[in-house]
């Protein structure tokens, strides 16, 4: 399976596809479930699809085509995270771990500083949170109503992070949640 990315221009030949993308998918895990036309404008004359904190792809794929959207965020911090999105016709399929994994390598190839890769999401996303633990990454914290639901109560969001050590060796490393005798 091969999986490539392609960076995507936001305010030139990739403006329109983006909003498309954006506006067409339903994001059911994400604040912002049906992003509107606004939103995305907004979002990309923010400079949150690329600025010297975000870079943005197009995740392709070798024989589906473009099967989706990918998003890195904090890139001039210690420890990026991101963004991962399929085109609905695409989830459920497997895909989102070949991808994470792809992501994961490059992140670590192409950013030699870069020690850790972070990643939230909300807790009923158990798509998500297989693809986290598929890829070895490990949960690193559980932030009880943390993530704001449109319309209803706020939900956990879990946190997943990947060392550079660990894609290293493909072993995860882990730690002990109760350390302190009390
Ligand atoms: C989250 C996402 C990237 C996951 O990729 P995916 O290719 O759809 O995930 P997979 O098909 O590999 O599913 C992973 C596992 O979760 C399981 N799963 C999914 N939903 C489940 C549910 N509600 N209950 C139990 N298991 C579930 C799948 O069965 C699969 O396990 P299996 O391989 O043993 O069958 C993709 O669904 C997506 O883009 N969703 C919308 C955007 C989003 O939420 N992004 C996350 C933001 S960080």
């Amino acid at each position: 399976m091969s999986i490539s990315f392609t960076r995507l221009d936001p305010t030139g030949e990739d403006h329109d596809a983006l909003i498309e993308f954006m506006t067409r998918n339903e994001f059911p895990f994400h604040v912002r479930a049906r992003p509107s036309v606004e939103d995305v404008e907004g979002k990309i004359s923010e400079g949150a699809y690329r600025n010297e904190d975000n870079d943005s792809f197009w995740i392709d794929h070798g024989q589906l085509g473009r099967i989706g959207f990918f998003r890195l965020e904090d890139l001039s911090e210690d420890s990026p995270v991101f963004d991962l999105r399929l085109d609905t016709p695409f989830r459920g399929r497997g895909l989102g771990s070949p991808i994470l994994h792809e992501a994961t390598k490059y992140v670590f190839s192409a950013m030699p500083s870069i020690n850790r890769f972070e990643g939230q999401t909300r807790e009923d996303n158990t798509a998500m949170r297989m693809t986290f633990v598929r890829c070895g990454w490990l949960k690193e914290a559980h932030y009880r109503e943390g993530w704001p639901v449109e319309g209803g109560s706020p939900l956990a969001s879990v946190a997943y992070s990947i060392i550079r050590r660990d894609w290293e060796t493909g072993r995860t490393t882990t730690f002990v949640w109760n350390d302190l005798a009390v």
